[in-house]
Order: C-alpha cells, then structure tokens, then sequence
C-alpha cells in the first residue's frame, strides 16, 4: 500500500511509521511526505532519507479548495491509495474528504469521543479524568468524529503536567498508528457504519 503522510510539525508519528515499515512490521511504502509548513521539523527528519518531501504552503493559495486540490493533485501524482495524517494542524474540508473517502486516518491524543479538536491532553487534566490516551480512527467530516480502528489507555498521573502527559499518551501513539495502518494494509478493516471490524 502507498502511503501519503501529511504532516506540520514535529513528525515523532511519522518516524514511528518510518521505522516500523524499515523492521518490517508494516508492509507499506511512503510515497510522500507533504507539510503544509515550510519550517516543520518533519521535513528536515526526512532529508536524509529517501522519501519525498513536498512542501504545499497553504500561504501561497488564496482558498482552502485550491490549497487542499494541490495536495489532492500531489498525492494522485505518487499514487497515494492511503492518506495518513500525523500532526497535519488543518481541518480538512468535504471537498478533500469526499475525494478519498474512506481512505484517510488520523492520530488523536485521547480516547475519544472525549476531548476532540486541539489541546486534547490539557483538556483531559483540566477535566480531571483518570484515564486517557489516543485514538486511531478514519476521518469524516466531523471534528475527529470519524470511525475508531484502535485505542489505547493510558493512566493520568496525580502529579501530570500537560508535557508528562502528552509525552505518556505519545508513547502509545508511536506503537498504535502503525499497528493500524499494518491491519489496513493487510485488508482486515471492515467499516461498517460508524464501527470497524478487525478481521
Ligand atoms: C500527536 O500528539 C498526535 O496525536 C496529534 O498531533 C501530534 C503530532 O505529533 N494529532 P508528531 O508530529 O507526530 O510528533
């Protein structure tokens, strides 16, 4: 399967894939990493190896449409059958949603349906849960919304910090997202409505 990460930041998931694909525990290969930010870390964790980087400045396009039709265009041009966000800080609209429906994974630091959109893990300390962790789930037009494919628990310290928390949940999602991108490779996801089955 060929992988399409999008990504704007940091890219610790992204590496994760990275290295799972190289010990052969995820039979897929990237066929291009895109940031939307010309300064992400992602872009220079990658300049040492041979997966192609494309930077797509949403600065440089005057609409979403346009900007998310450029990033449609790059991923067709490499062949990309999966789109895999990993740190991706843009919502993406019905527009690219529909033209690969069903096809799109995203990562998010906690078990949802609880704390979706930005700043997951503060929302979960502020609130007070005991437990928390991240979620792996196809994306539809909603807010992290979309149907789960895999979560994992992590516990919330007395003494946690937004940073000792994330880093936790963060371990876990090093671990998780390739593990579901391995059984989505190996054809054992079956969506049906809002649940996915893992055959
Ligand atoms: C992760 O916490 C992920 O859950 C969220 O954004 C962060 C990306 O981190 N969607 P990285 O860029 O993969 O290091």
């Amino acid at each position: 399967t060929v992988i399409g990460v999008l990504a704007s930041g940091r890219g610790s998931n992204l590496q994760a894939i990275v290295d799972a694909i190289e010990s052969g525990r995820l039979d897929a290969k990237i066929g291009a990493v895109i940031s939307d930010n010309p300064k992400a870390n992602v872009l220079t964790r990658m300049a040492d190896t041979d997966i192609p980087t494309v930077c797509i400045d949403r600065r440089q396009f005057s609409s979403r449409q346009e900007f998310e039709a450029a990033v449609a265009e790059e991923l067709n041009i490499r062949h990309v059958e999966l789109v895999v966000l990993a740190g991706f800080m843009r919502i993406l609209t019905p527009y690219f949603i529909e033209r690969f429906r069903g096809k799109i994974m995203n990562i998010h630091p906690a078990l949802l349906p609880a704390f979706p959109g930005e700043n997951a893990q503060q929302q979960a300390l502020e609130y007070g849960v005991k437990v928390s962790g991240c979620t792996v789930h196809f994306i539809d037009e909603g807010m992290d919304t979309g149907p789960i494919i895999l979560q994992e628990a992590v516990p919330v310290l007395e003494d946690d910090t937004v940073d000792t928390l994330s880093e936790r949940i963060l371990h876990t999602e090093h671990i998780l997202y390739p593990r579901a991108l391995a059984l989505y490779c190996e054809g054992r996801l079956q969506v049906e409505g809002r649940r996915v089955r893992i055959e």
